[in-house]
C-alpha cells in the first residue's frame, strides 16, 4: 500500500464461522449428517475489511468483539491481514457467531448470533477522514444511520435484509444487494444501485434502469460464502480510487468470483495484481 491508495473504513460485524459442510441442505424439521467442523474468521464487515486491505486499500475496521478468546482471534486475524484493528473495541458480550452449512454445490446457508456486533458505536474520530466508508446491516441500524450521516462518500450493503431508513438509503453513493434483498428495495429511488447475481455476474441499475452489468468468472467453486462481502469490498476499492463504474464493476464482479476458490470467507481474497491479470486474460 502506498499514500496514494485509497483509505476506506469498514464499519460492521466480526463473526467466528463455524462451519459443516453437507451433501445437501437440510428442510425444515430434518436431520442431515456432515463432515468435520471447521472455524473461520468472518463476519461481513471483517471480510470487507480484510478483502478490501488485499486489494491495496488503507484499510480501518469500525466494529466490535467481545472479550473472550474468540474475540481476541478475530482482531488478530484482521491485523495479520493488514487492517488498522484500532477502532474494533471489546464488550463484556461473546463475540459474533455465525453457523454456516455448506453443499456439495457450494451454496449456504447462515444464521447469525450477533453477541458483540450489536455493541458497536461509532468513535468520536471523524469517519470524514476516510474516503470511502462502506457498512452492511449486522450492526444496529442506528449505527448504519449515523454513519450515512458522517462519511464523505457511503456505500451501503443491505445484508442481510433489513428496513434501512429511507433517508439513509439517499444518503448512499452506492447500495449493493444481492436479488433476495433488492426484491426488498425500491430500485427506482436509488440513483445507484448494484445486484449481484452469483454465477451470473452482477447489474448496475441508475434509478431502476439497467446501465451496465458485467460476468462472473468461470472458476472452480468451492465455497461461496464471503463471495458478496469480497464483491462490495471491490467495487468500493475501485470507487474510492475513481475507476470509471462500469469497470468497476467488471472488477468487483471478478474478484467475488476468484474469492469462491477456496474454503471459508476469506480462505481465497484476491489482489488487485490477480484480479487485472483474470480480466486481461478474459477480454
Ligand atoms: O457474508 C458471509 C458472512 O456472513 C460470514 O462470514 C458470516 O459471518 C456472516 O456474517
Amino acid at each position: 500500500m502506498t499514500p496514494q491508495d485509497p483509505r476506506l473504513a469498514v464499519v460492521g460485524s466480526l463473526n467466528v464461522d463455524v462451519v459443516v459442510h453437507v451433501a445437501r441442505l437440510p428442510q425444515p424439521g430434518e436431520t442431515v449428517m456432515g463432515g468435520d467442523v471447521a472455524r473461520f474468521a468472518g463476519g461481513k464487515g471483517a471480510n470487507q475489511a480484510a478483502a478490501a486491505a488485499r486489494l491495496g486499500a488503507r484499510t480501518t475496521m469500525v466494529g466490535a468483539v467481545g472479550d473472550d478468546e474468540a474475540g481476541s482471534w478475530l482482531v488478530e486475524e484482521l491485523a495479520s491481514r493488514g487492517v488498522d484493528v484500532s477502532r474494533v473495541s471489546r464488550r463484556a458480550r461473546p463475540t459474533g457467531t455465525a453457523l454456516i452449512t455448506v453443499d456439495d454445490r457450494g451454496e449456504n446457508v447462515i444464521v447469525v448470533a450477533p453477541g458483540a456486533n450489536g455493541d458497536v458505536a461509532i468513535p468520536d474520530v471523524g469517519l470524514e477522514e476516510f474516503d470511502v466508508v462502506l457498512a452492511q446491516l449486522e450492526t444496529p441500524l442506528a449505527v448504519v444511520d449515523e454513519v450515512a450521516r458522517r462519511a464523505r462518500s457511503f456505500v451501503l450493503n443491505v445484508a442481510p435484509s433489513a428496513s434501512v431508513d429511507p433517508a439513509t438509503l439517499a444518503r448512499c453513493a452506492v447500495v449493493i444487494a444481492n436479488e433476495t434483498e433488492a426484491a426488498t428495495l425500491d430500485l427506482a429511488s436509488l440513483a445507484h444501485c448494484i445486484v449481484t447475481l452469483g454465477a451470473r455476474g452482477a447489474v448496475h441499475y441508475h434509478f431502476g434502469r439497467e446501465v451496465a452489468r458485467a460476468s462472473a468468472l468461470v472458476v472452480d467453486t468451492v465455497d461461496t460464502v464471503g463471495a458478496g462481502d469480497v464483491f462490495c469490498a471491490a467495487y468500493a476499492t475501485q470507487y474510492a480510487r475513481g475507476v470509471e463504474p462500469r469497470e468497476a464493476l467488471r472488477f468487483a464482479a471478478a474478484a467475488g468470483s476468484l474469492a469462491t476458490r477456496a474454503p471459508g470467507a476469506q480462505g481465497a481474497l484476491p489482489t488487485r495484481t490477480e484480479v487485472e491479470s483474470w480480466l486481461a486474460r478474459v477480454s
